[in-house]
Formats: structure tokens, C-alpha cells, sequence
């Protein structure tokens, strides 16, 4: 069946590099003759039949840009199979072809369930959280950890001059990357991430430990949902002889211009969907892992291996002149 008409939807939190990918896809899609409609506000747009025409003028000067021009929802209804089929009806209605989603793990489980349905998909990852483990990156995920980064070292000025400990919370859900990589990066003083989990008491007796061994107050890390953060910064304060405050680093995380390498992930991204497109090869997600872009059946993305970077954190741990854990 010869493919003609490609859409494109965003769903769920929205990150950087959306935009990129949406320029890119759409660029090279126009050159290759097919037509290219956006769905707007991801699934729930998509239940609403809310569809617009993509041409290069739509798309001149977002590749730059954060957020998506798409819009995006979270649509929790979408998990109902009726749903799922009105909007596989909606698709085959509007005649598209392919539908290109871009999101998260919520997305792609959304995606495989229109793919159940007999639509063509392709799923790209685009997720500041990097918690699809099929890939190592998600699209969002190295702005967002440098975006962390930055107000982190700010707000560590301040802290460092007032003789102040702090503890960041960053965003992740389930997934501590953001944590992870800011903290090595900041030379923070201890963290929390959920794949290696402790007790507030356990984390408490680790910060006093670094306050002994460094003999300064520190800065720790905790990745969301892992501790009551203002609870956690209270007890440390009332348990030290240290003031510590508390500081919610929140959707600094997701705004802002994509970086370079989510750009150029973006790019390679949108241009091997195309591909795969052109080959007549659907139901695919794409992704990055040793510095190659690749694409793996939907339904085995999350059969994936746990690919959170234990090695580096042990070297965070060594780092910080903690044991081994
Ligand atoms: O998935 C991205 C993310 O920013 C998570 O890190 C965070 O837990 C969540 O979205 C917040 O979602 P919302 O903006 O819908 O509250």
C-alpha cells in the first residue's frame, strides 16, 4: 500500500527537542511527497478529532524552540479500549496513513494500543525523564539535566556563602537519570534515585557522614516522589548543627531551547522514521544507543534490559568517599 498521508502527535509531558523532531519530519516528509497533518493536544486532540495541515511554513523557525507547537495532554481515558477504537476509526477517517507519536512510555503504551488496532505507527522517545530503557537517551533528557544543572550551581553560590546545606529535588518520576546525572555533575554531596532505594534514616546518617568526612555543609539530591523534600530538609536542619533549606528545581527542567545533542538527536530521529517509512517498516520505536540510531518492535519496547547507569553512580558513591553500596 503506497503511504500518502503521515500524522504527527505529541503526547504527554511535553520536552524539548518535540519541535525539532516536528520540523525535521515535516521537512523531509514534504520533500518526499507525502502530506503531513499535526494532531493537536496528543490523544485527547486526537479523540476530538482536532487535526491541522502541516507545511513548511507552519514549521519555519521551531526547531529551536521548547515545548511543542502540537500541544500536548495527559489523556488517562485513552486506556479504555472503546477509545482506543473511536480513535483508530478517526484515524482510517481522516485517512492517515502513518501516525507518528512522540512521548513518553504513557505514549508508546497508547501507540501500541492503536497499532492492536491495525494502525501503522512509529514511536519516537521524547521524554525529559529518559525512562524508556529500550534507548539510552529520550529527546528532553540532556537540555533537562543541564537546565537542572545550571540552577543547581546557582542556587549553590548562595547556599556555599550563607554556610547553608540544600537539597534539590529534580523531576523524573520513576526515573532517577535527571538525579543522577546532575549530581555528578554539580559535585553534590549525596543523592537518592529510586533505583537504588534507601530510608529517610538511612539517607539522613549518609548526610551527617559527609558533613564529618567533608566538614562542610552539604548539598544533596533527590530525585522526585523519594522524600518529602521540605520534611527531609527540616529534620536535617533540626539533626545537624547545619541551617538547611530546600529547593524544588520543577519546570525549569522542561522549558527552555532544546541543546545541541537533543537537536541533533531530533534530527536523526525524524529523518530514520521517514526511512522507515519509505521502507514500508511500521509498528517500530527508534532509539540511540552507542552512538547509533536503531528501531525495535513496539510491543518488545518494554521488554527491555534495566539499563539505568549503576556504574556511574558507583562512581558518584567513590567520589563522594562513600562505600561502595
Ligand atoms: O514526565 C515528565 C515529567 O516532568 C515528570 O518528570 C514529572 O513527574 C511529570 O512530568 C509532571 O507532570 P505534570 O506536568 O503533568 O504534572
Amino acid at each position: 500500500m503506497k503511504i500518502k498521508n503521515i500524522a504527527i502527535l505529541t503526547s504527554g509531558g511535553d520536552c524539548q527537542g518535540m519541535n525539532t523532531a516536528i520540523n525535521i519530519i515535516v521537512r523531509v516528509a514534504i520533500e518526499r511527497n507525502y502530506n503531513v497533518f499535526g494532531i493537536m493536544r496528543g490523544f485527547r486532540g486526537l479523540f476530538e478529532d482536532d487535526f491541522v495541515v502541516l507545511d513548511n511554513k507552519k514549521i519555519a523557525n521551531i526547531s529551536s524552540l521548547g515545548g511543542t507547537i502540537l500541544k500536548t495532554s495527559r489523556f488517562v481515558e485513552f486506556k479504555q479500549d472503546s477509545i482506543v477504537k473511536k480513535c483508530a476509526v478517526i484515524l482510517k477517517k481522516n485517512k492517515i496513513d502513518v501516525l507518528i507519536v512522540i512521548g513518553g512510555d504513557g505514549s508508546y503504551k497508547g501507540a501500541l494500543a492503536l497499532a492492536k488496532e491495525g494502525i501503522k505507527v512509529i514511536c519516537i522517545p521524547g521524554t525529559i525523564d529518559n525512562d524508556l530503557r529500550y534507548t539510552n537517551r529520550c529527546l528532553g533528557f540532556d537540555t533537562a539535566v543541564n537546565n537542572a544543572c545550571q540552577y543547581i550551581e546557582n542556587v549553590k553560590q548562595t547556599m556555599d556563602s550563607m554556610s547553608r546545606g540544600v537539597v534539590f529535588e529534580v523531576m523524573g518520576r520513576e526515573c532517577g537519570d535527571i538525579a543522577l546525572y546532575s549530581a555528578i555533575s554539580t559535585a553534590c554531596d549525596y543523592l537518592a534515585v529510586p533505583e537504588k532505594p534507601i530510608t529517610e534514616n538511612e539517607f539522613v546518617k549518609q548526610v551527617k557522614l559527609s558533613i564529618k568526612q567533608k566538614n562542610k555543609p552539604p548539598m544533596v539530591v533527590i530525585a522526585e516522589k523519594m522524600f518529602d523534600v521540605v520534611a527531609l530538609s527540616q529534620r536535617l536542619s533540626r539533626e545537624t548543627n547545619i541551617e538547611f533549606k530546600y529547593s524544588i528545581v520543577g519546570y525549569i527542567q522542561r522549558g527552555g531551547s532544546p541543546s545541541v545533542a537533543d537537536k541533533a538527536l531530533a534530527t536523526q530521529f525524524g529523518v530514520r522514521t521517514i526511512e522507515l517509512i519509505e521502507k514500508g517498516i511500521f509498528n517500530k520505536a527508534v532509539g540511540y544507543k552507542d552512538g547509533k540510531i536503531f528501531e525495535v518492535d513496539l510491543d518488545k519496547v518494554f521488554n527491555s534490559d534495566y539499563d539505568f547507569d549503576y556504574d556511574l553512580l558507583n562512581i558518584f558513591y567513590q567520589l563522594n568517599s562513600h562505600k561502595k553500596q
